[in-house]
C-alpha cells in the first residue's frame, strides 16, 4: 500500500484494478452491494447517532436512508457509520462530559474510513458540536443534516413544548399537581422523535450549522419526520458530492467572520448559553479563540429579536413559517458579514436577497424596537468571574439585571437539595443563591443544573425569579436569571471557591460586571471551599480531568485544539 493510503484512504481504493480494490470491493460485496455499486464515486459516508438511549437522535435510520438516496442520485455510494450517542435526558454525569468523546469518535471513525466526504447527522444537543469539531479536524468534506424539532404537544388545553415541564416539575415539588395529572402529564409531553422543540441548545446549534456552511440555509426548523426534512436529507446527500468535488474542508468554512455571524445570529434568535462554549470549542478546531473581547462586544451590539419559547410566546413552526433562521440572519444583515457562504454555495447575502419582501409576519421583530435593549446574550466578567461567566438575557426578566445581595452558598446538587426548601434557609427574595463545584472539572462536564429552584418557601410566596450565580451550565430550554459558566470553577481554586453565605455579591449586566464584594485581605485569610471530585484512576474520566479546558476555552481538550491535529491528516490529495 503506497504511503498516501496509510495516512489516508479515500473512496479511490474502491476503483482501483489491483489486489486492494478488489479487496475492498469484495468485502463491500459480503453486505449485497452489487458490482456496479461497489465502484460507484464519490463514497460517503454518513456519520449516525441513532441509538434508543437517545430519543432525539432516534428519527436517523429514515434520515439516514433519504440521505442515501440523494448520494446515489449524485452517483455516488453512501456508506452508514456508527458513532456513540449522546443524549441530554440519558448520559451521566453529563452530556458534555461525553462530548469530546464522541467528536474524536467522528473524527477517527471518519479517518479511519476510505471515503471522500461524510453527511454528519446531528439533533440532540451535544450531538451537533461533536460531529462539527469531530469533522474539523479529520478534515474530511462534510455536510451537516440536523434532525428537527420533535411534534409539540397539547396540554391541558394548549400547546406544550419542553420547557413546560420545568413548570410541571416546580409546581409538583411544592405540592401543586395531582398524581393524576403528574402520570398523564409524561404520556404526552414529548410528540415524537426529534430535538426539544423550543429555541434550546439543540435548535441554537442546528442554527449554528446554518450559519457556518455546513448545513442546508433554512433547514433547521424543518420538523423531525416531516416532508421537508426527507427532502433536506436527500438533498443534503446530493450536496455532498458537489462539496467533496470543489475540496471544500470543513476547518476552511471556520472563519472569525463565520464565527460572528453565528455569534450575533445566537444573540437575534435568544438562543442557548451552550452554544457560545461549542462555538469557542468549533472555533479552536479551526486554531481560532473568539475570547471574551469579543463576544461581550458582539452579544451587546446586536439586538434580541425573535419571540419564540422559551423566552417569549412563538412557537418554532411559526418562526419557520416566517422564514427561519435565514430571516432572522436577514434582520441584522447589517451586522452581519454577507460574503460568508452558505452549504448551498450562495453567499449569505444573496440567501438575504432571494428571501420574500416584505417578509411575512412572525416572531420576528424589528432591530430597531429590540425585545430587550441589550441583547439576548450578556458577558460579564468581574472579582468573582475574572475569566468570564454568561447570562441569557432574553430569558429575564429586567430587575435582575443590576442586583446586590447576599450569598446562600451550595457545595455541589446534593447540598442544594438538602437545602433549599428547608423552612429554616435563611433566604429572601433578594438572596443571591450560588451553586458551586459543578463546572468542567466539578460536575464533571458541568451539569445542566445551574438553573437553582426558588426555595419552596418563596415559591409559594409568589416568587417566580431570584438571581444564581454557578460554575454549571443551564438548559437551552430554561430561563430566568441565571449567572452560568462562572469561570475558574470552584474545584481549580477559582474565587466562588471562597464564597460564603452572607458575602455581598453584585450583578451589573449593563456595565458587564459580576463582583464579589468582600475585601482582598478578608479572602487572602479564607480556604477555599473544598468541593472537587476525585481524579478518576483509569479510563475516559482520568483523560477528561487530565485535559479538559475551562468553558472560556470550549471545555475541549488541550491536545484537541488545531495546534495539535491528528497526525494522520493529511492535505487532501
Ligand atoms: Fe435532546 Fe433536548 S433532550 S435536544
Ligand atoms: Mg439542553
Amino acid at each position: 500500500m503506497s504511503q498516501e493510503h496509510i495516512h489516508r484512504l479515500d473512496g479511490r481504493i474502491f476503483r482501483d484494478d489491483g489486489a486492494d480494490g478488489m479487496v475492498h470491493r469484495a468485502f463491500l460485496r459480503a453486505e449485497g452491494f452489487s458490482a456496479e455499486e461497489v465502484r460507484r464515486s464519490p463514497v460517503i459516508g454518513i456519520s449516525t447517532s441513532w441509538s434508543e438511549l437517545n430519543p432525539c437522535n432516534n428519527g436517523f435510520r429514515e434520515l439516514a436512508a433519504a440521505v442515501k438516496r440523494g448520494v446515489e442520485a449524485a452517483g455516488g455510494l453512501a456508506l452508514e457509520f456508527p458513532s456513540i450517542s449522546i443524549s441530554e435526558p440519558f448520559s451521566r454525569p453529563s452530556s458534555m462530559y461525553l462530548r469530546n468523546l464522541m467528536a474524536m469518535d467522528v473524527e477517527e471513525a471518519t479517518l479511519a474510513a476510505p471515503i471522500d466526504g461524510v453527511v454528519l447527522l446531528g439533533a440532540c444537543d451535544k450531538t451537533v458540536p461533536a460531529v462539527l469539531m469531530g469533522a474539523i479536524s479529520a478534515g474530511t468534506p462534510a455536510v451537516l443534516v440536523t434532525g428537527g424539532p420533535r411534534p409539540v404537544a397539547c396540554w391541558q388545553g394548549r400547546p406544550a413544548t419542553v420547557d413546560d415541564q420545568w413548570e410541571v416539575i416546580d409546581s409538583r415539588r411544592v405540592g401543586n399537581l395531582s398524581d393524576e395529572d403528574w402520570r398523564a402529564f409524561e404520556g404526552v409531553i414529548h410528540g415524537g422523535p426529534g430535538s426539544c422543540n423550543v429555541m434550546g441548545t439543540a435548535t441554537t446549534m442546528a442554527a449554528i450549522g446554518e450559519l457556518l456552511g455546513f448545513a442546508l440555509p433554512g433547514s433547521s426548523l424543518h420538523p423531525a419526520a416531516s416532508p421537508e426534512r426527507t427532502e433536506v436529507a436527500e438533498a443534503s446527500g446530493r450536496l455532498v458530492a458537489d462539496v467533496v468535488a470543489r475540496r471544500i474542508t470543513p476547518a476552511s468554512r471556520i472563519t472569525m467572520d463565520a464565527l460572528e455571524n453565528a455569534v450575533r445570529t445566537v444573540c437575534a434568535l435568544g438562543g442557548s448559553t451552550n452554544a457560545l462554549i461549542h462555538l469557542e470549542a468549533i472555533a479552536g478546531r479551526a486554531g481560532l479563540r473568539i475570547g471574551f473581547d469579543r463576544l461581550r462586544e458582539w452579544s451587546r451590539s446586536t439586538p434580541f429579536i425573535t419571540d419564540v419559547r422559551p423566552n417569549g410566546r412563538g412557537l418554532l413552526s411559526e418562526l419557520e413559517a416566517a422564514g427561519g433562521i435565514p430571516a432572522v440572519a436577514a434582520r441584522i444583515r447589517h451586522l452581519l458579514h454577507e460574503d460568508v457562504p452558505t452549504a448551498d454555495g450562495r453567499s449569505w447575502g444573496e440567501v438575504f436577497d432571494d428571501l420574500p419582501s416584505p417578509p411575512p409576519a412572525g416572531p420576528i421583530g424589528d432591530p430597531a424596537a429590540p425585545l430587550t435593549p441589550d441583547g439576548g446574550i450578556a458577558m460579564v466578567r468581574g472579582t468573582l468571574a475574572p475569566g468570564g461567566a454568561v447570562m441569557k438575557i432574553a430569558g429575564a426578566p429586567g430587575s435582575m439585571r443590576r442586583h446586590r445581595g447576599r450569598a446562600v452558598v451550595f457545595d455541589g446538587v446534593a447540598d442544594m437539595w438538602a437545602k433549599i426548601d428547608r423552612d429554616d434557609l435563611d433566604v429572601d427574595p433578594s438572596s443571591v443563591l450560588v451553586l458551586r463545584g459543578v463546572g468542567t472539572l466539578g460536575g464533571p462536564g458541568m451539569p445542566e443544573v445551574g438553573h437553582v429552584p426558588i426555595p419552596a418557601r418563596l415559591a409559594n410566596a409568589g416568587v417566580t425569579d431570584m438571581l444564581r450565580v454557578t460554575d454549571a451550565r443551564m438548559s437551552g430550554t430554561s430561563s430566568g436569571s441565571v449567572v452560568l459558566h462562572v469561570s475558574p470553577e470552584a474545584v481549580v481554586g477559582g474565587p466562588l471557591a471562597y464564597v460564603r453565605d452572607g458575602d455581598e455579591i453584585e450583578l451589573d449586566v449593563a456595565d458587564g460586571r459580576l463582583d464579589l464584594l468582600v475585601p482582598p485581605e478578608e479572602l487572602a485569610r479564607r480556604e477555599p471551599a473544598d468541593v472537587g471530585p476525585t481524579e478518576p484512576a483509569r479510563g475516559w474520566g482520568r483523560l477528561y480531568a487530565r485535559h479538559a479546558l475551562q468553558p472560556d476555552a470550549g471545555c475541549d481538550f488541550d491536545f484537541l485544539v488545531a495546534e495539535a491535529q491528528h497526525p494522520g491528516r493529511g492535505d487532501l490529495a
